[in-house]
């Protein structure tokens, strides 16, 4: 059975999407078998990031109708399979509806990520009606950690009472600065346990939207690696002397 992690978070434009695509890449790299989920619904990105526009013609909504097999929803794009979300609203759409639907995938994948939309309303229950653990992420700033607090409130009001964080964008010198807050505090706010940090990284903002990967010692790339073994079960050290 496939592991549904959905990656989730309060305020929009954090780093969700770029996540999921670092960690798919990570854990296809580790030989894992990884389905994305853009649940973005009407505001869909991983087509774009993943550079498989052209090829999609189908979304989970026609595979929640019946329109269309299950397997045909599902694009290929260097080794990782993308589901994508449908332009549009509909009321067809249910927390329970999602549930069946992601069901249809278990036995094809390890791990199946969901790109939630931003926000704790509307969709967002949508995407963690699907999963079974998530990933909160956040910068480090305080309007930010606020709405990561509430959205791992809603997931656990939701079901998904396993919850990690993973503080983005992270900057050494604006912590020092005190622009930003340390790790420490950072999960005091958010009231969950890390599960990774990853820097600030302009490779991400340059390389992503093109649809590249990131070069090999690139910090957001190395981070994501290990974010992807611990999700995979690894024991590998989350270093908080660095940050
Ligand atoms: N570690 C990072 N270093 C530098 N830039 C980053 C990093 N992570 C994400 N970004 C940049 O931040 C912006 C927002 O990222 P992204 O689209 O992944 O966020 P999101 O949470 O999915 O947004 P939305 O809520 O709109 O779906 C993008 O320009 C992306 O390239
Ligand atoms: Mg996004």
């Amino acid at each position: 059975m496939a592991e549904k992690i959905v990656i989730a978070s309060g305020k929009g434009g954090v780093g969700k999407s770029s996540l999921t695509v670092g960690l798919c890449r990570a854990l296809r790299d580790r030989g894992r078998r990884v389905l994305a989920v853009d649940c973005d619904l009407g505001l869909r990105s991983l087509d774009l990031l993943f550079c498989a526009g052209d090829a999609l013609v189908f979304d989970w909504g026609d595979v929640l109708r019946g329109a269309c097999a299950p397997e045909r929803a599902c694009i290929e794009t260097d080794g990782i399979s993308l589901l994508s979300a449908p332009l549009h609203e509909s009321s067809d759409f249910t927390p329970q509806g999602m549930r069946d639907m992601i069901a249809k995938y278990d036995g094809g994948f390890d791990y199946i990520l969901i790109d939630a939309p931003a926000g704790v309303v509307g969709e967002f229950a949508l995407a963690a009606a699907m999963a079974d653990r998530a990933l909160v992420v956040a910068t480090a700033d305080g309007v930010c950690l606020r709405s990561a607090g509430r959205a791992a409130d809603t997931l656990r009001e939701q079901g998904v009472s396993d919850r990690r964080l993973v503080i983005n964008r992270f900057h050494r010198a604006a912590v020092e600065h005190s622009f930003l807050f340390n790790v420490d505090d950072a999960i005091d706010r958010v009231g969950v346990q890390l599960i990774g940090v990853v820097p600030e990284d302009p490779e991400v903002m340059f390389r992503l939207p093109k649809g590249e990967g990131l070069p090999k010692k690139s910090p957001a790339k190395r981070a994501w690696e290990r974010i992807a073994a611990r999700l995979d079960g690894e024991n590998v050290p989350l270093r908080l002397r660095l940050f």
